[in-house]
């Protein structure tokens, strides 16, 4: 082979894999991780009883080879038994039941404070939130803080979480599966957390925490109800940073609605 041969060869692989959504080298050594996969599923599918029992004692909870009513059944029960935000995020790293845990880096858990009385959240995180292992840290959620800015809120005052907390290869949509397998994750996040107003940003997160099927730019901006599980608090869907980004013009909308979740918590705080 010449240089040039090998040259093109590489670039053709190299096109190949970002076509397959790899665009990022996660570690410096390669992984089989069917061969990884093969030795998870040979361990008994389970969830974890009731409490959470030392992390050597214990397989991993669900596999990515288990049935998909499975996984969302282990799913479900792992999410329930958890008594406290740092107990979920424990079990959800012991999680294997979702396939895209696999491919993504970190578990993107939350940031904030979840002592905060709003709770934002998005859809997944990108390639900057699977480094970092943080939420909304790339340029959407620096847009984000600029935006939380304006209505006198920054980070220590709000709590921020994603639908999905892995990153999908290549931000592709995440199956209909995985989302199923994650939702009782995020709606035991926002029961721990219990802030009394819950923000989605974008339709993906309105669809799956609100049951808005329409789409974002008919749905925003409308105050709906919320039911964690211990009480029925108050919920808004807005525009996304990332399409607010794409879209510059449509942050006037995305404005009233900061304006009225400023207002919302105002109301709030004046009842305390
Ligand atoms: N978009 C999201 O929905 N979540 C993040 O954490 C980052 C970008």
């Amino acid at each position: 082979m010449t240089g040039t041969d090998l040259h093109s060869a590489a670039a053709q692989l190299l096109r190949w894999y970002a076509d397959m959504g790899v665009d990022v080298a996660l570690d410096d050594e390669p992984h089989d991780r069917l061969a990884e996969t093969a030795t998870i599923a040979a361990a008994p599918v389970r969830a974890a009883p009731g409490g959470v029992a030392p992390r050597a004692a214990l397989p991993a909870v669900a596999t990515p080879t288990a049935a998909p009513s499975d996984a969302a059944q282990a799913a479900r029960s792992l999410a329930r038994s958890a008594a406290s935000l740092d107990e979920l995020r424990e079990l959800l790293g012991r999680f294997d039941g979702c396939a895209l845990k696999t491919t993504a880096k970190s578990l993107v858990f939350a940031d904030g404070n979840p002592q905060g009385r709003v709770m934002f959240v998005g859809e997944a995180p990108g390639a900057d939130e699977d480094r970092s292992g943080v939420p909304f840290v790339g340029r959407s959620g620096q847009l984000l803080d600029r935006m939380l800015a304006a209505i006198g809120l920054d980070r220590t005052k709000v709590y921020i979480a994603n639908v999905i907390p892995w990153r999908p290869p290549g931000n592709r949509t995440p199956t209909p599966q995985e989302a199923a397998v994650c939702q009782p994750f995020i709606e035991r996040q926002v029961e721990l957390a219990d802030p009394d107003i819950l923000v989605c940003l974008g339709g993906p997160a309105a669809q799956s925490l609100l049951g808005i099927t329409e789409g974002i730019l008919k749905s925003r901006g409308r105050w709906s109800s919320y039911d964690t599980g211990t009480r029925t608090i108050r919920a808004i869907a807005t525009l996304h940073p990332a399409y607010l980004l794409r879209q510059p013009l449509q942050k006037r909308l995305a404005w009233r609605d900061f304006k009225a979740i400023r207002a919302a918590l105002a109301e709030t705080a004046a009842k305390d």
